[in-house]
């Protein structure tokens, strides 16, 4: 495993991180000790940094966090997530009051007294131009309950603006091979300002696995069953926000490309770590096979610029034209 810094925090992070919103809830049924075995499988594989959110399971992922965190000596970087527990997305929502309720909770959940790293879940894109909501966030560090913050965007607008406040240590954006945008202007400015990023989900919800196939069925508490075009969350999350035939078609176009040794999920991880301005790849993983598998790509050697060029043609004969301006 290799590691990257984060931002212009002390913390060199593992380049393939852990995804916790799976073990929390919202992908159908999991067993704790199957999630506890995945988070171990991730240590184990050299991760220290662990991405969840005071919703993923209402507390059950960051719950799981802490008991890992219990049994392990090792040091491990919790980033956890505020904001989603509104009932509808407002600035107004993003009070002081709102803010320190929910990190108090996050906190009694992670069983520690201070975050490491608080990203705000993807909020509406006008609380980007609201700097007293970053003015809290800079309260809550002063008054130690908060190490470092960061934001979970949508889009990539948000991204940019978000670097306009100089203590934002990291901006979580998706990016994968069938979601390319970040890498034209985001990245390099990303850069510029020493904001580390976070890549969720890199593996498209699974697509970028190959496992997935047009009768794949997902149980009925299982996002990619009822949010396919984002009806009950934000578009882009689920399959990335793809058209679910076309994403499988790509995956078939890639299984060409991949060279030896190499599984179409950790193609699609290597791809994503050839991109200097990302800290981490943060694949989400409900089993220790799969964390195992996803780990082991930080390892695999470099993809060759052809094979770089041949995933950019493939995005930009198959989804460029669908997602590239969405966001
Ligand atoms: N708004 C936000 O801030 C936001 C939104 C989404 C995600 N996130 C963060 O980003 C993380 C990653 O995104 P994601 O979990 O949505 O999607 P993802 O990482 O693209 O896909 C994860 C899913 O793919 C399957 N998988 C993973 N590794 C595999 C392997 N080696 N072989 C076969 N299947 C494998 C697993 O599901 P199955 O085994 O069930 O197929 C897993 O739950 C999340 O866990 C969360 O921490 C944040």
């Amino acid at each position: 495993m290799l590691y990257r810094q984060l931002g212009r925090t002390p913390w060199k992070v593992s380049e393939i991180s852990f995804g916790a919103w799976a073990i929390g809830g919202a992908w159908g049924d999991v067993s704790d000790a199957e999630s506890l075995a995945a988070l171990n499988a991730a240590v184990d594989s050299g991760v220290n940094l662990i991405d969840t959110a005071d919703v993923y399971g209402m507390g059950r992922s960051e719950r799981l966090i802490a008991q890992l965190k219990r049994e392990r000596k090792e040091e491990i970087v919790v980033a956890t997530k505020a904001g989603r527990r509104l009932p509808t997305q407002t600035v107004e929502g993003y009070s002081p009051a709102n803010l320190t309720g929910w990190i108090e909770d996050s906190l009694k959940n992670l069983s520690t007294d201070c975050l490491d790293l608080l990203q705000l879940h993807c909020p509406p894109t006008d609380a980007y131009y609201h700097p007293e909501i970053f003015g809290t966030l800079d309260s809550l560090v002063q008054t130690g309950k908060i190490r470092y913050y960061g934001v979970s965007v949508e889009r990539v607008e948000e991204g940019l603006k978000a670097l306009d406040y100089p203590n934002v240590q990291s901006v979580q954006i998706i990016f994968n091979c069938f979601r390319q945008r970040p890498a034209d202007l985001f990245f390099e400015q990303a850069k510029k300002h020493g904001v580390g990023i976070l890549a969720r989900v890199p593996l498209a919800s699974g697509l970028l696995t190959g496992k997935l196939t047009r009768s794949s069925q997902f149980a009925a508490d299982d996002h990619r069953n009822f949010n396919r075009r984002g009806e009950a969350f934000d578009v882009g999350e689920t399959f990335s926000g793809v058209d679910y035939e076309t994403g499988l078609a790509a995956v078939d176009e890639m299984r060409r490309l991949l060279p030896p040794a190499f599984t179409v999920t950790q193609f699609a991880l290597r791809w994503i770590l050839m991109f200097d301005a990302v800290t981490a790849a943060i694949p989400g993983g409900k089993r220790p096979a799969q964390v195992s598998e996803n780990c082991a790509a930080s390892d695999l050697p470099a993809l060759p610029a052809e094979t770089m060029e041949a995933v950019r043609r493939i995005y930009d004969q198959k989804f460029r034209p669908a997602v590239h301006h969405h966001w």
